[in-house]
């Protein structure tokens, strides 16, 4: 495989504007030289990711991805290397051929043979008497030739190893059927098919190759054995990735801008039906983080249809917080009567499980209020309180409007008036809120304007040995807010006190400095220090150990408050107190 020249990557990277392609994705406001806006990658309220473009790099302070236009689309579409610079070249109007570049994918004969046994059970189902039967416990659970067709639905034969030695006749290697999980190795050293007399639904991977299989029983088996099996995980099946019918409905998503997620084979196949297209199944396992990012990729709007009974509503629980750590805009779909979608659409229609997917869509808050209203006995004063206090955390940042009625609701469910209601609503925010000023503003506020001043220090330390002399004659050598800053420092005057050894001067080059770190300094050195460099200037630096300086007076400022907290009588209370206010009006940077 031959790799494409630096030289045509400096032309493709000098031909795209970095701020356009980023800004298909993020939106971005223009600070100075830079473009600022949510970060991507993580989640995150205000902006700490920025886009260079003279220097055609982006950089997330917050969470420290960085790179360049194909790092970002290798990262944010799933590409390879090759397949971003080939995506920038089209958009830049370069014209080369990439075909020489791609490897071809290891996993290309796996696939081969997922797909040929595939088609095996597709035509096992669609040619045989066995097939007959099957077909008629689709069509008596409303599954037509279509669906079948669309689905790639097949069936395993009624036999010990019929698959087996169809695809190995074809020449293929036993070996690989096994890694595929397609067969199985008995005690007498011979194969036979993991799977025999089930229905079959591949699982499909977004790029269209068959990755596993399902296989369901469809007449009774009296042996205890599983509804449904499954493939194991393989090289190409890694199960928390995948999502079933994920092939069939990525253009479907695109045109609708949404997701409709669901448990199982069956209720991805009744949303069908009800012409809910952009459909896809977590396939009754827990959803992780991956099939999260994988719908991400598509679209930010997710309906989570799960099954209404006990277990379903848990999982949708489940199911929110993640698509929330996405930033995603939710809605739930809670079907009636622990009904599942598929039971759904047979006791009323295709028809009114569209509806009821399109138009009885819950948002989040009313999914808690359902679901803790759910387990709450109305007649026990602390179930009361347990539930009035979730409901005020989830309205308290709404609208007047929203947090009006879920107060009207509180009051005729738990038969409080509201009055009563609203005031305890009151009571309870204003608490948050002193809360949360006592507690968080003020610590992580004053606190991180210590440790930006204390960070930004290691740039001057760099660049001229003297600031490191003058911080530690003021501060001493180990006085640090974060280690990480002191332990660079040292490092700096590890590199200082060696260089002298060999020469007069010393310089310290940044090289020098990187080489020494290990891989947590390099880290914090890149996102938390490098790229807030600023132009030396000594009134700059007096200002910043001003703010260290502060540092230190809050630190006795805060021991004063225990001390004030624990004195035995007023009158200590009272002189500590004051000894306290002469010290925070010595503190000058830090109340700006
Ligand atoms: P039907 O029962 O045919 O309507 O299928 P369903 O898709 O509605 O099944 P159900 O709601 O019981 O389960 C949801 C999903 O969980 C299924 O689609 C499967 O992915 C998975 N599942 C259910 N039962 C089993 C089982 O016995 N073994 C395994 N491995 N997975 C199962
Ligand atoms: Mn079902």
């Amino acid at each position: 495989m031959a790799k494409i020249s630096d030289a045509v990557i400096s032309e493709i990277l000098s031909k795209t504007d970095i701020v356009d392609l980023i800004s298909e994705k993020v939106s971005l406001s223009k600070k100075g030289k830079s473009y600022f806006g949510l970060c991507p990658f993580h989640n995150e309220k205000t902006p700490s990711f920025s886009v260079e473009p003279e220097r055609k790099i982006f950089n997330c302070f917050s969470c420290g991805e960085k790179g360049n236009a194909i790092g970002f689309l290798q990262k944010t579409e799933n590409l390879s290397f090759v397949e971003a610079v080939e995506n920038l070249a089209d958009r830049a109007n370069v014209s080369i051929d990439f075909s020489k570049y791609k490897k071809d994918n290891p996993n290309k004969k796996l696939l081969e043979i997922n797909q040929a046994a595939s088609d095996f059970y597709k035509l096992y189902l669609n040619s045989t008497k066995h097939g007959v039967v099957a077909k008629e416990y689709l069509k008596n659970r409303g599954i037509s030739d279509e669906v079948i067709d669309k689905f790639d639905i097949g069936l395993s034969p009624n036999d010990f190893d019929l698959l087996y030695k169809t695809l190995t006749e074809k020449g293929n290697l036993v070996s690989d059927l096994h890694d595929l999980g397609l067969v199985k190795q008995g005690k007498e050293e011979n194969f036979y098919d993991l799977f025999r007399e089930r229905i079959i639904f591949p699982i499909i991977n977004e790029h269209g190759n068959v990755v596993g299989f399902s296989g369901r029983t469809y007449i009774d088996k009296k042996d205890g054995s599983p509804k449904y099996i499954n493939s194991p995980q393989t090289k190409v099946f890694i199960k928390s990735n995948v999502l079933y019918n994920m092939n069939n409905a990525i253009n479907e998503i695109k045109k609708n801008n949404r997701v409709v997620l669901f448990e199982g084979y069956m209720d991805v196949i009744a949303a069908y039906r009800a012409n809910v297209k952009e459909s896809v199944a977590s396939m009754g396992t827990s959803l992780t983080l991956d099939q999260v990012r994988l719908i991400k990729k598509y679209t930010n709007n997710i309906t989570i249809c799960y099954d209404g009974d006990p277990a379903g509503v848990e999982a949708t629980e489940r199911a929110i917080k993640l698509f929330e750590k996405a930033n995603m805009e939710i809605k739930i779909v809670l079907l009636p009567d622990k009904l599942d979608p598929d039971d759904y659409l047979k006791k009323y229609s295709a028809v009114d499980l569209n509806k009821f997917i399109n138009n009885s869509w819950i948002d989040k808050i009313e999914f808690a209020y359902r679901k803790s209203n759910m387990n709450i006995d109305f007649t026990k004063m602390l179930d009361i309180e347990h539930f009035k206090k979730i409901i005020f955390d989830l309205i308290k940042n709404s609208s007047n409007t929203i947090i009006e009625s879920y107060i009207n609701r509180l009051s005729e469910d738990t038969k409080v008036s509201v009055e009563s209601i609203r005031q305890d609503f009151n009571q309870y925010t204003k608490r948050n809120i002193r809360n949360l000023r006592t507690r968080n503003i003020q610590k992580v506020k004053i606190d991180r304007k210590y440790s930006v001043a204390e960070r930004n220090l290691v740039n001057y330390y760099l660049k001229d040995f003297k600031y490191v002399k003058t911080f530690n004659n003021e501060f001493g050598e180990m006085f640090h807010i974060n280690q990480m800053v002191r332990d660079i420092k040292m490092i700096i005057e590890d590199l200082h006190y060696k260089n002298l050894e060999t020469s007069k001067e010393s310089i310290i080059l940044e090289e020098d400095l990187l080489k020494k770190m290990n891989p947590d300094q390099l880290h914090f050195y890149d996102n938390r220090v490098k790229y807030k460099m600023a132009e030396l200037d000594d009134k700059e630096y007096r200002d910043l150990l001003g703010v260290i300086q502060d540092y230190q007076i809050y630190l006795v400022i805060k021991k004063l408050e225990d001390e004030i907290k624990d004195a035995p009588t007023m009158l200590e209370k009272i002189k500590l107190a004051e000894y306290r206010d002469v010290k925070i009006k010595e503190a000058k940077y830090g109340q700006r």
